[in-house]
């Protein structure tokens, strides 16, 4: 289920210790977080995405529908960006008339998008996440970066249907169950970080926070002091440990054996 690491050409391309980019370029209009700069090819320049139809015809055609092709680079010499944001400046490649070596392929390291993205890298350096710091994993088996929305949408419309992003690799939560978690609707997210977590299994929440925030009945309803969930008192039982611990809801994602999500 993982793809083999594959090594990245440390010599040929050149991250970071570019600032004068982020001012020059990348005065991008839909951004409300950090940007820093697009990945650097040494010696090559800027060519626009126009240029790499000629080539990758079907790759350009699709790619109006991306949410990056919707960065947009400001100031003298402008070009849509687009594919370079992500590949590095495509001059030398396109001289080339393509070939390997030239271009950044970021399909072989999670670098490219950490150049905009940098609080990705501290998410999946988390003590519980998924091991694309490891090179086991990459950002594209769970994004598409050149057609769509980016973000495969884990939220699932039907509960037979839950969250495919996800369960193409972990099948063991797709069910289907007997006894369904109707917290499944609202995809994996609601209780997983999918990058990583401080929490174990990348839990969003490591106590019985996590299904209080849908299962707590209104305090004033059930009077002082109680925890009232699933119509009854939970104090005595959350002194076991979180809601999931072995004899009570171990069966979170949905259950073959109880409707309380048990064995
Ligand atoms: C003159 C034709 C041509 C143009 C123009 C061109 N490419 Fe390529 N590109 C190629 C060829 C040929 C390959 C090699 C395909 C292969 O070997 O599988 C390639 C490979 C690539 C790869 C994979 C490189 C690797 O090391 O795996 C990327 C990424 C890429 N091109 C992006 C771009 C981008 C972005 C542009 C526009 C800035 C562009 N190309 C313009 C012909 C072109
Ligand atoms: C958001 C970042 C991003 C943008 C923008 C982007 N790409 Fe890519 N591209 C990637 C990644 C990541 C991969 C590696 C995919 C993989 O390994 O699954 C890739 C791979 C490729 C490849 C090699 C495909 C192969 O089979 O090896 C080509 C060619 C390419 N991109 C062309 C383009 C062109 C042309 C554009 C603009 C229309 C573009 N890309 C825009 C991230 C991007
Ligand atoms: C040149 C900078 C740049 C690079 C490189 C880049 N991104 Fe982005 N990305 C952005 C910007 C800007 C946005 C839009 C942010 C927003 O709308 O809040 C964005 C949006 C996204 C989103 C969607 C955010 C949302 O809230 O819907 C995802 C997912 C994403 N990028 C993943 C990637 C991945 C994966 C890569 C590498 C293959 C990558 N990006 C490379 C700048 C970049
Ligand atoms: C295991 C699947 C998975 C991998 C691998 C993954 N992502 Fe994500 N990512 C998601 C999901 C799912 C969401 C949507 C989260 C949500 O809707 O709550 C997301 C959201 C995002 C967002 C927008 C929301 C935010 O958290 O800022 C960005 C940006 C992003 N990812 C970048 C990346 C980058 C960069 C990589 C690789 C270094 C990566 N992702 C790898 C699944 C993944
Ligand atoms: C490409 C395959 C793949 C995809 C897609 C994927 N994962 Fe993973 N996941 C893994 C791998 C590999 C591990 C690490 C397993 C290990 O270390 O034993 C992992 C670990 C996990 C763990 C921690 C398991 C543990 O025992 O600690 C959770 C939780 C998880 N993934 C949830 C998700 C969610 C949620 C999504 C969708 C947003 C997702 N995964 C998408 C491959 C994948
Ligand atoms: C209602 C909250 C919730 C939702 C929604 C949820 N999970 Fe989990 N998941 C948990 C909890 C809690 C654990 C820890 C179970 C344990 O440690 O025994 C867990 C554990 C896991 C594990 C580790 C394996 C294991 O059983 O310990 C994986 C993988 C995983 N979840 C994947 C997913 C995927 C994929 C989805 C979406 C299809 C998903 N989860 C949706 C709460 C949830
Ligand atoms: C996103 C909201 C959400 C979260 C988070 C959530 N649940 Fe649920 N859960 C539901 C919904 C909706 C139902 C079905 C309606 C109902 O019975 O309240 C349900 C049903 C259940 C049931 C079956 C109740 C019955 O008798 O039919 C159990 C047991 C349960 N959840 C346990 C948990 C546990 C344990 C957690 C934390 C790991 C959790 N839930 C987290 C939404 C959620």
């Amino acid at each position: 289920m993982t793809k083999n690491p594959r090594s990245w050409p440390k010599n040929t391309f050149i991250f970071g210790g570019v600032a004068l980019w982020a001012v020059l370029l990348i005065s991008c209009t839909m951004v409300d977080r950090t940007v820093v700069a697009p990945p650097q090819v040494a010696g090559a320049t800027f060519v626009g995405s126009k240029e790499c139809a000629q080539c990758h015809e079907e790759t350009v055609k699709g790619f109006d529908t991306a949410t990056h092709a919707k960065l947009i680079v400001q100031g003298e010499n402008a070009k849509g960006l687009g594919c370079e944001s992500c590949h590095g400046p495509g001059s030398k490649h396109v001289q080339a008339g393509g070939g390997k070596g030239t271009i950044v392929n970021p399909g072989k390291s999670p670098e490219a998008c950490f150049q905009c993205h940098l609080d990705k890298r501290g998410e999946f350096s988390l003590p519980h996440s998924h091991p694309v710091m490891a090179g086991k994993m990459t950002c594209t088996e769970c994004h598409n970066p050149h057609k769509g929305n980016v973000v495969a949408r884990t939220g699932a419309a039907e509960l037979e249907t839950p969250n495919e992003t996800c369960t193409k690799c972990h099948t063991a939560q797709k069910g289907p169950f007997l006894f369904k978690h109707n917290a499944m609707v609202e995809g994996c997210t609601v209780c997983h970080n999918p990058h990583g977590s401080v929490n174990q299994k990348m839990l969003v929440q490591r106590d019985a926070n996590l299904c209080l925030k849908c299962h707590l009945e209104h305090p004033a309803v059930a009077g002082n002091g109680t925890i009232m969930a699933g119509g009854e008192d939970h104090r005595t039982r959350l002194q076991n440990g979180t809601c999931w611990v072995v004899g009570c809801h171990e069966d979170v994602h949905g259950s073959n054996a109880s409707k309380a999500m048990r064995y």
